[in-house]
């Protein structure tokens, strides 16, 4: 107790006759397991509230009126208390309500896909009483049910510990899994013609404590013991949920979520669990492809796709000169392939013509310059959440799920301002609705308390509302930042984020892009104008002219710009990095005349998609799950990805084509591995300095690093995460491993030890990965020469910068409805389509409206409409929605059908459209 002593937030109690510490307000099942001693449960989970169903973690608990039964998840630990979990009367509760759990348990473990990493079979076997006097007849259901088209149902084995149907109701917000019945008779069941059609319905299967609930894709896959695993990031969006990848025979067979304190709290969205089916997809791509003078593409070997690829690229340059050459994508990639493909880019072919976005995003320089937010920062208890952005909960998931429970059970109040309604509606203390196009012009007038007219399509009570939440300066403010519809220009979006930043520079900003790596993308340079680290083009180009031997004299254009100058016969040579500008940039015609108008076009791609099938070499990349490396989330948070199968065929990291394309063209890239890319990281970016593989993989720093590590506490968990066994047990290191690792806390200590080291040797190792391709001088070596003292300065990264024009959209006429173009969580992007399991679950195409709007049509639901805008015309379904306000227009994008994108027009502020009945 020594080092405990004077510490205010402790409690003393004795547990088994022993004296030791909880902390105040700590529950009494996590107060043992924290001081080594663990209690059986099954309904109690560390981050539901507790509720006492199945009563199987009663122990003697004396609180001075003498030993009682008591349930220790339901209970907080007390000062002086005496806890006995050993004694008989414990030991017989404990055995007795695992007889009674198991009277109707099938006992089917052989069959059952839970078998082997069974709460219920491993504590019948470590706390229950051997045998039962129970001989009757069980109950018997109908098994198994479906009850969505990802999760199976047996009741029999269910024991009603309200797991599931809390998480539904509390975290998801989707009560649709529940009890019915009484007594003998209850079942957990979804209601007739109700699925259990929740994003996270995933999460249920991995915290039932039985075998009760089942997932499709996995049911019959693999016993546990078959499995190996290895954790790791999902990149299916940005949010960065920690994961464990599980395979067998050198196939993904299931994703399980990781309890990561700051990010995502265990769960996983159904999207991101249940991808991993693309993964050995038969459509993979396992060789090159050439297009050959049949204008067919050819199956080819690597050396002639490769030399086909830098033919044109060199051409390129010596005909047009570098700008001639284009780079679109890499969000996709981990964070050593786009530093790889950035060096390329600009390092040795000299373009700056680089994005990783789509057009659909928002500018690097205000993603990477605004102050930044961490996920536990916005979800703070008691903030103010302003959303600015896209619905969290189809673009972001599991940030919906942080930022739910913040505004349900933490006082955190929000302020939307969006054109329709989203997943945190319900919780907003206003919600503002600007029409598209208007939304900056909307934030200002909110913030200068100009609220008693309407304003851009926003009445005065939602503006008032917003503005009264919005004074209260007391709260801190994070505004969530993203394009609320790609059917307004992003220009607008940067608009507001200054206005906000000038009239509270205490905001921070979350960043909400949703593609998977695109965070770090942009922190690798793969935008135009920037270089890694955030640093732009003029500030770093002493510093990166040093290390890589040149830079790009301009800042170059960004996806707009480079598929305008495509469609122009301006880019000869065309990159695309896992990019599909047909299905995704926000302007189908311009993509179209862009791929038309280049005269090579090369892709490095997974599958054959709308736009690499009209490349002229398809180059195999290796996907998640096939290559090591980092990733960076909408934090900025830097965590490890992990290797657990072999790419298809030939198929290869994008950071090696990277290598090989330089060595084509004469230059040597300096990487021959992932781990050099990230030295070279490490070295030179300014806000990566210290965070070196080593630290990264820490124990301690499991959940991420955010870059810069200076700026945010790492690895210190919540007070209200206890200790969880089961990361220990599903997330691969073990208790002996995670205990001889540094603590939590002294996880600040190792990345200031490493920031301590580079700032002693960031001049001296900058040359490390200089385009010649030497050998890095140590430190002391470089110390000792000329070269080493006249190394320019680390430059510093950018910050933001408010714009000096401002964005304003014609005024809508009468017959026209402001189009609000929007993606849902199921579409068929890429990942979803290729993985059967969720590729039935995209809504399909159609148009949404307010009943006032849909009723002039004079059609009934579902009927087909011609929704016309001045770029093109679609036939789309339509129907009422209760979210859209009048005079919107929302549309799906992303969806099978008719191309949406096509009604856009790149640049433009807003879309206006028409509605026609053919
Ligand atoms: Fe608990 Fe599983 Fe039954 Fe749900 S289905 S109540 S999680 S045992
Ligand atoms: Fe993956 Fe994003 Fe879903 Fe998390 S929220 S599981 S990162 S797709
Ligand atoms: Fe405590 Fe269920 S774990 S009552």
């Amino acid at each position: 107790m020594t080092d405990l002593e004077g510490r205010t937030d402790l409690v003393t109690f004795t547990l088994n006759g022993r004296e030791v510490a909880g902390r105040k307000g700590e529950q009494l099942i996590d107060a043992c397991e924290r001081n080594g001693v663990y209690i059986p449960r099954f309904c109690y989970h560390p981050r539901m509230r507790p509720v006492g169903m199945c009563r199987q973690c009663l122990v003697e608990v004396d609180t001075g009126r003498g030993p009682a039964l008591t349930p220790s998840c339901m209970v907080n630990v007390t000062e002086g208390s005496s806890v006995d979990t050993d004694s008989h009367i414990s030991k017989r509760a404990q055995e007795g309500v695992l007889e009674m759990l198991l009277i109707n348990h099938p006992l089917d473990c052989p069959v059952c896909d839970k078998g082997g990493e069974c709460p219920l079979q491993d504590q019948a076997y470590s706390h229950g009483p051997g045998e039962s006097r129970f001989v009757e007849q069980k109950r018997h259901f109908e098994k198994p049910i479906p009850i969505s088209a990802t999760v199976y149902l047996d009741r029999e084995r269910c024991i009603l510990c309200d797991r599931c149907t809390r998480f539904a109701s509390e975290v998801a917000g989707d009560p649709l899994i529940h009890f019915l019945d009484r007594g003998n008779e209850t079942q957990v069941n979804t209601f007739p013609d109700e699925p259990f059609s929740s994003y996270f319905s995933g999460n249920t299967v991995q915290i039932c404590p039985v075998g009760a609930l089942t997932a499709a894709p996995y049911r019959f896959k693999a016993r546990p013991w078959d499995l190996e695993q290895a954790e790791s990031t999902c990149q299916t969006c940005s949010v960065g949920c920690r994961i464990t990848v599980q395979t067998s025979r050198n196939r993904v067979l299931r994703y399980q979520g990781v309890d990561a304190d700051p990010v995502n709290w265990g769960w996983l969205c159904d999207a991101g669990r249940f991808n991993f089916e693309n993964i050995d997809h038969p459509d993979r791509l396992g060789e090159p492809l050439v297009r050959d003078e049949s204008g067919e593409l050819r199956p080819a070997r690597w050396a002639d796709a490769l030399g086909a690829a830098a033919s044109a690229i060199r051409q390129t340059i010596d005909g047009r000169g570098p700008d001639g050459v284009a780079v679109l994508g890499g969000a996709r990639l981990t964070n050593e392939d786009a530093y790889a493909w950035a060096k390329l880019a600009k390092g040795v072919i000299g373009t700056d013509n680089v994005d990783a976005q789509l057009g659909d995003g928002l500018p690097a320089a205000a993603v990477l310059g605004l102050p930044r937010a961490t996920i536990d920062q916005a979800a703070a208890p008691g903030g103010t959440i302003l959303l600015l952005g896209p619905d969290p909960k189809e673009e972001l998931p599991v940030l919906f799920l942080r930022l739910r429970h913040a505004l349900a059970y933490d006082q955190a109040r929000l302020v939307e301002i969006t054109p329709a309604a989203t997943g945190l509606t319900a919780f907003a203390g206003a919600a503002v609705r600007p029409l598209p196009g208007h939304t900056a012009e909307v934030v200002a007038a909110i913030l200068a308390g100009r609220t008693t007219a309407a304003v851009g399509g926003a009445d005065p009570a939602a503006l008032a509302a917003a503005a009264g939440v919005l004074a209260d300066t007391s709260r801190p403010l994070t505004v969530v930042l993203g394009r609320t519809t790609v059917a307004e220009s992003a220009d607008v979006v940067v608009e507001a984020a200054a206005a906000i930043l000038a009239a509270r520079p205490d905001a921070r900003f979350l960043p909400a892009l949703a593609r998977g790596n695109v965070f770090g993308a942009l922190d690798m340079g793969l935008a135009p104008g920037l270089l890694p680290g955030r640093v732009e083009l003029d500030d770093g180009r002493a510093w990166f002219t040093d290390a890589w031997g040149s830079v790009p004299a301009a800042p170059g254009l960004d996806a707009t710009g480079i598929l305008t100058a495509a469609a122009e016969g301006r880019i000869d040579t065309l990159v695309l990095l896992g990019a599909d500008p047909l299905a995704d940039f926000p302007d189908a015609d311009l993509a179209a005349r862009a791929l038309a108008g280049a005269r090579t076009v090369i892709a490095l791609d997974r599958f054959l998609t709308d736009s690499s099938s009209k490349a002229d070499v398809v180059l195999p990349v290796a996907g998640f799950a096939e290559c090591s490396g980092t990733t960076t989330n909408l934090e900025g948070r830097v965590s490890v990805v992990t290797q657990k199968v072999t790419p298809p065929g030939t198929a290869r990291s994008d950071w090696m084509i990277a290598a090989e394309l330089a060595f084509r063209l004469g230059a040597d890239l300096g990487i021959e591995s992932v781990e050099q890319a990230w030295a070279e990281v490490e070295s030179l970016s300014p806000v990566h300095a210290g965070l070196t593989r080593e630290v990264l993989e820490r124990r301690a720093n499991a959940d991420g690093v955010v870059a810069p590590p200076a700026a945010t506490p790492v690895g210190i968990g919540s007070p209200r995460t206890p200790i969880d066994p089961e990361r220990t047990v599903e997330s691969g290191p073990d208790a002996a491993d995670a205990a001889t690792e540094p603590t939590v806390e002294s996880g600040d200590v190792v990345v200031a030890d490493a920031l301590a080291a580079h700032a002693d040797q960031a001049a001296d190792t900058a040359t490390a990965g200089d385009a010649d391709g030497d050998d890095a001088e140590t430190p002391a070596e470089a110390a000792d020469t000329d070269e080493a003292a006249a190394a320019p300065a680390p430059p510093s990264p950018l910050r933001f910068r408010a714009p000096d024009t401002t964005s304003t959209p014609g005024p809508l006429d009468a017959y026209a409805l402001r189009l609000v173009a929007t993606p849902t969580l199921y579409d068929r992007g890429t990942l979803l389509a290729h993985s059967p399991s969720l590729v039935e679950l995209a809504p399909g195409p159609g148009l949404r409206l307010h009943r006032t709007d849909f009723d002039k049509l004079g059609v009934a639901e579902g009927d087909e409409v011609r929704v016309r805008s001045s770029s093109g015309s679609v036939l789309l379904p339509v129907s009422v929605h209760p979210g859209v306000p009048k005079g919107r227009a929302v549309v799906l994008t992303g969806q099978e059908g008719p191309q949406v994108t096509s009604l856009l027009s790149a640049g433009a502020t807003a879309v206006d459209v028409r509605i026609e009945v053919p």
